[in-house]
């Protein structure tokens, strides 16, 4: 029998997947309705989670004016750790503990709104940090139940964060990032106006565009929710489902407004029609990965990003060494691409396709194609060349492939069974891409 969108269904295996709608408010200026939403949600006395890079921003004054004129009460917590850190993620917690908050709002990217989550969970249910934290890393208990109203108000376009029951961290003891990941985790509402993508430096666009088009790409070529074990229990899918007629069709669309909009959101700073586009981007593809799971590029990106020696790009902070997010992510992501065409070329096809790809490409080449239309667009808009230009080489082959494969939630959500020499072979091969 085949599942809607030819989904073939496998005796065993899951028939259904579930659709978890999520609330969201967007369009310009929508910030200020930050206050509304509060009161409807019950908020009386909010913690606003920020970052020192944005406390002073319009943004942050926009949402807390709003808060502020429908009489709710309202604590700043701006320490939050641009690539958040287990230690940064205590700090918030103890934050959200101490204030007996009766509800969250953030106003920040991913590190931002990530923290938040976090925060508001411990508040709610305190527990020893590893507690909830994805196995095998963490003790992978599953969250008790639902959290305090959170609003999510995103700054940058890339991680979707506002749209997914995760938050990311970088767990300093064994140097890689990991995280929560539970429906409960979700925000009660994402509050998205694309107006804050004005005062986004351009290397940050850039990172973040890469983040929104490796969501969707993932989640389009993540392994099909119909290869899954079914349940026991149906009331408990796992939280990644692998792709889905729901997240397929949300992911192209992302795709296709990133490959329309990347370049010139980066390239032209006058062009701030291209970064609104890549704000809906942003949450579409949030929408995607949220409901399907990523899997190789990210899995390995947390390797990437928590062994970084010394490299510093401009825009970000400069205290301490950083490959952002979508950086790191993007940087394996043309040697994961060729390694996965073959596991499913005509899924590799259709994103091509999306991203603008003209060739005419067969598919036996579908994995190439994917990878060489997104190395021009790394090229086009400054991404490092592939490791070597965030400080990586051969020596390193061994512990990225090491600080990978613990990343079991992502990488077992890849269209093929990933063992350690590939990994290795696949970090080997985004060494240099030109
Ligand atoms: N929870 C999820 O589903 C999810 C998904 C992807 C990534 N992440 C995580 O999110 C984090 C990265 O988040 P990010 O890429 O959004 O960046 P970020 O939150 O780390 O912010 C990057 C920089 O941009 C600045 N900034 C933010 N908004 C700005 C604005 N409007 N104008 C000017 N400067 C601005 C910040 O001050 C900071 O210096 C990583 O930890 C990553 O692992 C989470
Ligand atoms: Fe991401």
């Amino acid at each position: 029998m085949v599942c809607c969108h030819h989904y073939q269904l496998i005796a065993g295996c899951d028939e259904a997947f579930r659709i978890d709608a999520q609330s969201m408010v967007f369009g310009p200026g929508c910030l200020s309705e930050a206050g509304a939403h509060a009161k409807s949600l019950g908020m009386t006395r909010v913690a606003l989670f920020t970052d020192k890079g944005i406390t002073a921003s319009d943004h942050v004054a926009k949402v807390k004016a709003s808060l502020e004129d429908a009489k709710i009460t309202v604590a700043i917590y701006d320490d939050v750790a641009v690539e958040p850190t287990d230690e940064s993620f205590k700090a918030g917690a103890k934050f959200a503990q101490d204030g007996k908050f009766d509800g969250f709002v953030s106003v920040g990217g991913g590190s931002v709104m990530d923290t938040c989550k976090a925060a508001n969970l411990y508040a709610s249910y305190p527990a020893d940090f590893l507690t909830y934290v994805n196995a095998p890393v963490g003790d992978g208990q599953p969250v008790p139940g639902p959290l305090k109203p959170h609003i999510a108000c995103p700054t940058t376009s890339g991680t979707g964060s506002e749209a997914t029951g995760i938050a990311i961290f970088d767990l300093l003891s064994m140097k890689a990032k990991t995280g929560i990941a539970s429906q409960h985790l979700r925000p009660s509402l994402g509050l998205v106006d694309p107006l804050v993508t004005h005062t986004l430096p351009k290397n940050v666009i850039a990172a973040t565009a890469f983040d929104v088009l490796s969501h969707a790409l993932e989640s389009l070529t993540s392994r099909p929710f119909t290869s899954r074990t079914k349940p026991d229990n149906p009331a408990a899918r796992p939280y990644s489902q692998g792709g889905n007629p729901w997240s397929d069709m949300i992911a192209k669309e992302a795709l296709r407004l990133v490959g329309e909009h990347m370049v010139p959101a980066v390239t032209d700073t006058d062009n701030l029609e291209a970064r609104e586009y890549l704000m809906w981007a942003s949450s579409l593809a949030g929408v995607a990965f949220g409901q399907a799971g990523c899997h190789l590029p990210h899995g390995m990106s947390y390797a990437v990003s928590g062994l970084v020696r010394d490299f510093r790009p401009e825009g970000y902070p400069q205290h301490q060494p950083i490959v952002p997010h979508g950086m790191s992510v993007i940087l394996n992501a043309p040697s994961v691409f060729r390694m996965t065409g073959p596991h499913a070329p005509e899924r590799h096809l259709a994103a091509y396709a999306c991203l603008g790809g003209t060739h005419d490409a067969g598919p036996s080449e579908a994995g190439d194609a994917v990878a060489e239309q997104l190395i021009m667009m790394m090229k086009a808009t400054g991404i490092p060349n592939g490791l070597t230009g965030v400080g990586y080489g051969m020596d390193d082959l061994d512990a990225l492939a090491d600080g990978a494969l613990p990343q079991k939630r992502v990488i077992d959500m890849a269209p093929f069974k990933v063992e350690r020499e590939h990994l290795r072979a696949m970090f080997e091969g985004a060494l240099t891409y030109w």
